[in-house]
């Protein structure tokens, strides 16, 4: 069983902007997923997409006016009902008129009856989004339970790039999908921490067209990067350049390719971090020699390989913290993937990986059998430093990355002392 439920009536509201023909992703995300979607947009949304693609790809009628099916009580019934309301883009206008509690559409009027988690993602220009009145709208509507996300950064309207973009499509459906899972908003509770992620695997080169490589696709580590974001840290995701993931909302990618890179990067970055989280997966060794010209593979046997021993750089952070040349109370995250064997199980691996490394929270996975790596779903175990052990159900890495950063808020905060 996965932690996405089928069937399930959600709401999506569509704002007037240009972003509004992301809206049809979105909606073709709910309904693959078996859920029922009715769209709501704004007048205005209808001058940028068509009523009739809102129908065709709900299944669904579309109204925009309190006065349109009257007989059903639309405006009260489509947010009394609703497990979840999203709008996607929400203009500035929308959410001032959201956060006014003004009721003058039925999607204003929708959001004001639904009492379900209510996911309200922005788009709009960059001084528009960083306004006084936005960000107190923003504020207003957060502290009333709604998640407003963080916009992405990128291209505008024009030729404008900044911070006002909306997210793609499927970073919004995830985020959505752990709304529903979680049944609650998106604490802002990384509010101020800077978080370091490193994700993906790494490659150590052999010749120009070979290298050693693993199986890692980074999506864990990308799933953290965007939570915490929208939990309100400033996330640097360092990433092996295999990744092939479209940068999270609000979130910084450096890309490295070996296990050295990384650490070089790691190294630079880890001194202005609160948190740092090593969910890459890091080659321990690499060819000893790079040739240089793409090696043949001639008549007889093949060579052996000679490898070196790549440096460990969790335990170095963990080691530099110790020397204090590392914030004193910054929070290292190591992540293990481990099967069983003749010397015991994966929790057995687990515990000597968590001993060994002496970071403080250990995310254990079980690999194996098509589990943990390339997949969206997981399962495991959150090992601390302190002795806890918390065993992770099977759900969406977005899921194991609210549980682990559950994990990281409550570490930080028993760290930080008593209120
Ligand atoms: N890691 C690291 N540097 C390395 C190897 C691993 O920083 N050279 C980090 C990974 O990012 C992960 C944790 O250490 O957070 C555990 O990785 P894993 O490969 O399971 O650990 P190893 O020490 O390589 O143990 P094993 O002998 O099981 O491969």
């Amino acid at each position: 069983m996965t932690d996405r439920a089928a069937g399930l009536r959600i709401v999506v509201g569509v704002g007037g902007g240009i972003a509004a023909y992301k809206a049809c992703g979105l909606i073709r995300h709910f309904t693959e997923a078996g859920h029922q979607v009715r769209v709501i947009p704004t007048e205005s949304a209808l001058e940028f997409v068509g009523k009739a693609t809102f129908e065709a790809l709900s299944g669904n009628r579309v109204d925009t006016g309190v006065f349109a099916d009257v007989p059903s009580v639309a405006h009260v019934a489509l947010g009394q009902e609703a497990d979840l309301v999203v709008v996607a883009p929400a203009t500035a206008d929308l959410m001032a008129r959201a956060a006014a509690g003004r009721a003058d559409d039925l999607l204003t009027g929708t959001l004001l009856m639904a009492r379900c988690p209510v996911l309200l993602a922005p788009a709009m220009h960059t001084e528009m989004w960083e306004h006084p009145a936005t960000v107190a709208n923003a504020a207003t509507l957060r502290s009333r339970g709604v998640t407003v996300m963080e916009p992405a950064h990128g291209r505008l309207t024009g030729t404008d790039t900044g911070a006002g973009r909306l997210p793609e499509p499927d970073q919004i459906g995830a985020l959505a999908d752990l709304l529903l899972a979680r049944a609650d908003a998106v604490p802002r509770d990384m509010t101020g921490l800077r978080v370091l992620i490193s994700a993906g695997g790494t490659r150590e080169p052999l010749d120009p067209v070979r290298f050693l490589g693993n199986r890692s696709s980074g999506k864990q580590g990308y799933a953290l990067a965007a939570l915490a974001a929208q939990r309100g840290a400033e996330v640097t995701v360092i990433a092996g350049d295999g990744v092939h993931l479209p940068t999270p909302a609000a979130v910084h990618v450096q890309t490295i390719g070996t296990a050295r890179e990384l650490q070089t990067a790691v190294d630079a970055a880890a001194p202005e971090a609160d948190v740092v989280i090593m969910a890459a997966a890091v080659a321990d060794f690499r060819p000893a020699d790079y040739a240089g010209a793409k090696i043949k593979k001639g008549a007889g046997e093949p060579d052996t390989v000679p490898l070196s021993r790549n440096p460990d750089i969790l335990a170095g952070l963990v080691e530099q913290r110790a020397q204090g040349r590392l914030p004193v109370d910054q929070l290292i995250v190591g992540f293990a993937a481990e099967t069983g064997d003749d010397e015991g199980d994966e929790l057995h691996h687990g515990r000597a990986k968590l001993r060994r490394k002496g970071c403080d929270l250990l995310v254990l996975n079980a690999v194996g059998d098509g589990r943990a790596f390339e997949v969206d779903d997981n399962a495991g175990w959150l090992l601390g430093a302190d002795g806890s052990e918390t065993t992770m159900e099977f759900g969406s890495k977005a899921l194991m990355a609210s549980r682990i950063l559950d994990a990281v808020t409550a570490l930080r905060r028993r760290a930080d002392g008593p209120d």
